[in-house]
């Protein structure tokens, strides 16, 4: 058996949450095949190390939208934490937090945002817009009022993607206990089903129009091509996110560590380039990196090492992620992640440093 925490605890999370709260977590929509080509991607990049070179020293520190962390690895918006552990996000919160990490909340969170910025975490707020634009200012001026460091949009639902479950499974919902999610957004409640329904018309115009409600940098999440990135960043974003939902929306998309350079040869230094889906390794971050990503995100390992091990879980597996990332880079003679510029190649030709 592998000795990694990250390689446990699927199956430990499989033992302790409730059947249909564990296949909502692991499924993707349809015949799940861009769920099952995510690592496999990361796992297809080859690397060529330098030598010769000094890693003594590594920092994996980075910057994100202004602020700065321990290292280039945040928690991806994940709905459902208070099924996972009692104190879901709250517990994700104090884990990024010892950390040093970013965690962003997910829109349908069961934790006030009060109690997750009491936890001392950096934290940003993921929004779906929905149709009716000012049904999401409640929720975005309550985000402000605790500390929202940015905005993450999801781009990718404009409908939920259709995932199969088996014949005789009860829903997700079904089983969810009142106050696991929602607990941010009651004021929407005197909404109409249909305001509250997921904007089908999101455009250009909602991304400046969330820069100038909320004065908080704004990332677009959910881009996979370089003409969109480039149409986020004109929007005004201060950083595209590159991911497929983790498989969940469309089915058939191509995987997100094919796209990390292009993405970021079309926004070039003018903002950020994140990444999710299927990052499981400190070598996976740093193939990222390599490819020209400022940071990745992480969804389902960490959702369950919360359901695995609480906050303590949560807190093992991304220091598994670090010091896998440190020696990562020592073995690519790369003391800094802006070093590791061009030692990955998507079509194994090595040439130049390809990021900006
Ligand atoms: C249980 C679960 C809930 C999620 N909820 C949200 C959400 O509320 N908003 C969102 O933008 N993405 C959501 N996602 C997608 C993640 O943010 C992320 O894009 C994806 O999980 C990354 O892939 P990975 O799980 O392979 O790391 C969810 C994913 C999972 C597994």
């Amino acid at each position: 058996m592998s000795p990694r925490w990250l390689d446990q605890v699927t199956s430990l999370a499989r033992e302790r949450l409730p059947e249909p709260v564990f296949r909502y977590v692991e499924e993707g929509a349809r015949d799940e095949v861009t769920l099952h080509e995510a690592t496999a991607a990361w796992r297809s990049i080859r690397l060529a190390p330098y030598v010769l070179r000094d890693v003594r020293e590594v920092d994996i520190s980075c910057t994100l939208l202004g602020d700065d962390f321990r290292l280039p690895v945040g928690i991806a918006p994940m709905t459902l934490q208070r099924a996972a552990d009692p104190d879901g996000e709250i517990a994700m919160a104090r884990a990024a937090a010892a950390t040093g990490v970013p965690l962003v909340v997910s829109s349908n969170a069961g934790s006030t945002f009060a109690d997750i910025a009491a936890t001392g975490v950096t934290w940003w707020l993921q929004v779906y817009v929905a149709v009716d634009r000012s049904s999401t200012e409640p929720l975005l001026r309550k985000a402000i009022a605790d500390g929202a460091s940015g905005i993450v949009l999801t781009a990718d639902t404009p409908v939920l993607g259709t995932r199969y479950r088996l014949p005789d499974e009860p829903p997700v919902w079904e089983v969810a206990e009142p106050g696991w999610v929602g607990v941010n957004a009651p004021e929407s409640i005197g909404l109409t089903p249909a305001d509250r329904l997921k904007a089908m018309d999101l455009g250009p115009a909602d991304v400046g129009w969330l820069v100038e409600a909320t004065s908080l940098p704004v990332v677009v999440k959910g881009v996979l091509r370089p003409d969109d990135a480039r149409t986020c960043v004109d929007a005004g974003a201060s950083a595209v996110w590159v991911s497929n939902h983790g498989g969940r929306q469309l089915d058939r998309v191509v995987a997100t560590a094919h796209c990390v350079a292009p993405v970021r040869a079309a926004v070039g230094d003018d903002a950020q380039v994140y990444v999710d889906g299927g990052v499981r390794s400190g070598l996976d971050v740093l193939t990222a990196s390599a490819l020209g990503a400022d940071a990745v995100f992480v969804g389902r390992p960490l959702f369950h090492a919360l359901a695995a091990g609480g906050q303590e879980g949560v807190t093992r597996a991304l220091e598994e992620l670090a010091s896998e990332l440190v020696e990562s880079l020592r073995l690519a003679g790369c003391s800094s992640l802006a070093a590791t510029a061009g030692i990955a190649s998507p079509d194994r030709g090595f040439g130049p440093p390809t990021r900006p």
